[in-house]
């Protein structure tokens, strides 16, 4: 067989691992492998490379992906679809593996649905927001770096009597943020899908400055609908706003140090929280799904996805792993309420 394999949205830790795997038991079974460039956008523009022992060699504890990645939406342009049709064909492709979130992986649920494209998914995502998988990997990496980070924020912040602000990642859910934030013991964490007023954060850490600690720490999701703050910046092809640019942790800590008076700073974490090498435990999903997804392949279950459940590897449908988000539930901010103020 000759199999494709593509890594398509936000780079994440762990991809290079997953693209190994799938290398790796492809070729142990006499199959072919392709790579893909820069996600959907090299089948859209006929821009593949062999890819063969030499080329996975080495990598599984390299961030980003040797691949390349894009947003490349085919359905937002136009005969976008019917030119990764024909480079598939053209190229003698039988199947193909998508590594990617909910949006390249909406994509491939989309082709097989439509077009019968033999397919399987990878669920890769900082977010750690995709429906049917209890974890994405390159999310382990990214609650890592963000616990670090607000380690050494608390000192410094203890040292100043300083509010410290940490702007996560994470899109639309809160699962960054209320990780790293419990890892990281924080007084105060705000989440898209648990929003509280500016004055019930301050009053949090206004008991805590009560009880004789002067200093406090407080995680916001960069998605956290902040009162009075816009919607943020240009619109990507699968209609995501770049919220970075909201600033909505620069406004938070603003308002807290307005508000209270008490001396405030900000950090923003940004892309370092994808970047670098993936953490054991990624580098070990990553290579169970990749392995799974080349099972996949030589089973012929197109449309389906490797999944995580409990501690087992299994496959869902394309379709129902990208129906919804999977949102942060009640009960984990309930862990994270238990330390504020
Ligand atoms: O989906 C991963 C992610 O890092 C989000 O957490 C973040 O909102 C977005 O990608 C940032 O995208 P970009 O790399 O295009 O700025």
């Amino acid at each position: 067989m000759k199999v494709g394999v593509l890594t398509g949205g936000g780079d994440c830790p762990g991809l290079n691992a997953v693209i190994r795997a799938v290398g790796r038991r492809s070729f142990q079974r006499g199959h072919e492998v392709v790579g893909v460039r820069d996600g959907w956008r090299g089948l859209v523009e006929d821009e593949l490379e062999p890819l063969g022992p030499r080329e996975i060699s080495g990598i599984l504890p390299r961030g980003g992906t040797i691949l390349g990645t894009t947003r490349t939406n085919p359905y937002k342009l136009d005969g976008g679809v019917g030119r990764v049709l024909d480079t598939f064909e053209r190229a003698g492709l039988e199947a193909l593996v998508a590594i990617g979130g909910e949006d390249t992986l909406g994509v491939a649920a989309g082709l097989f649905e439509e077009h019968a494209l033999p397919v399987v998914g990878v669920p890769k995502t900082i977010d750690n927001d995709l429906s049917g998988t209890d974890y994405t990997f390159g999310f382990d990496t990214a609650v890592f770096i963000a616990t670090e980070a607000i380690d050494r924020l608390h000192t410094t912040a203890e040292s100043h009597n300083r509010v410290m602000v940490v702007e996560v990642m994470g899109r639309n859910t809160g699962w960054i943020a209320v990780t790293s934030g419990i890892a990281g013991g924080a007084d105060v964490i705000l989440i898209p899908e648990q929003p509280i007023s500016i004055d019930d954060a301050i009053n949090e850490i206004r008991r805590r400055h009560e009880r004789g600690k002067d200093f406090s720490i407080v995680v916001i999701s960069e998605g956290y609908e902040l009162e009075g703050l816009g919607d943020g910046g240009a619109e990507d092809e699968f209609g995501h706003v770049r919220l970075s640019e909201r600033g909505v942790g620069e406004a938070l800590g603003r308002e807290i140090e307005k508000r209270t008076g008490y001396e405030t700073r900000v950090t923003v974490l940004g892309h370092v929280q994808r970047g670098g090498s993936p953490t054991p435990r990624d580098r070990v999903l990553a290579t169970r799904f990749g392995l799974k997804a080349a099972d996949l392949v030589d089973d012929q279950r197109f449309g389906q996805m490797a999944s995580l459940q409990g501690d087992r590897i299994v496959e869902v449908s394309l379709k129902d792993a990208t129906a919804e988000l999977k949102t942060v539930p009640p009960e984990w901010y309930d862990v994270a309420k238990a330390f504020f103020g």
